[in-house]
């Protein structure tokens, strides 16, 4: 059975865009099959371009392409995908609020996984001058998506 997994941040253009390429990156080196993995926003500012190039860049440094287009969360995501990823506290509060009441996807924090209880979240590296934030969380992101799959994509 095919699994759906949603990345969701505030833009969609630095950390679920980078979440995403490292969750599929994480799934072929297990070589974990029949999970695919989305990203989106809560906000539309963005939508129809390509991510920061500070996220591209990191990606690229580690030997993964970003090819994703910014889109939208919509009401049909809760029904279609089984899990739907927030990286921080803000985020998953407008995730339980655009929450259809038969949403099917559970609502997870990405940093619940694998990180220390300190370093959970996954900080909006956007506003920051550079690309050390991006680095942070590309890092984040490479062990939860890493300990998420092993608790519940390998079962
Ligand atoms: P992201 O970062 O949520 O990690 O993609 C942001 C990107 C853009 C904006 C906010 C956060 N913005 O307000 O345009």
């Amino acid at each position: 059975m095919v699994r759906k997994v949603l990345m969701i941040c505030l833009g969609n253009i630095c950390r679920s865009p980078i979440a995403e390429v490292v969750m599929v990156d994480t799934l072929e080196k297990a070589n974990v099959k029949d999970v695919e993995v989305d990203s989106a926003a809560i906000g539309g500012w963005h939508v129809g371009n390509r991510a920061d190039p500070r996220a591209i860049s990191t990606l690229q440094k580690h030997g993964l392409k970003c090819t994703h287009i910014v889109r939208q969360i919509r009401k049909q995501d809760f029904s279609e995908f089984d899990y739907i990823f927030g990286m921080d506290e803000d985020n998953m509060s407008e995730l339980r609020r655009l929450a259809p009441k038969d949403s099917k996807a559970e609502l997870l924090m990405l940093g619940d996984f694998g990180l220390e209880k300190k370093n959970r979240i996954i900080e909006d590296p956007y506003y920051e001058r550079g690309a050390e934030g991006f680095e942070t969380a590309y890092q984040q992101c490479v062990v939860a998506c890493a300990a998420f799959m092993k608790e519940r994509l390998q079962k």
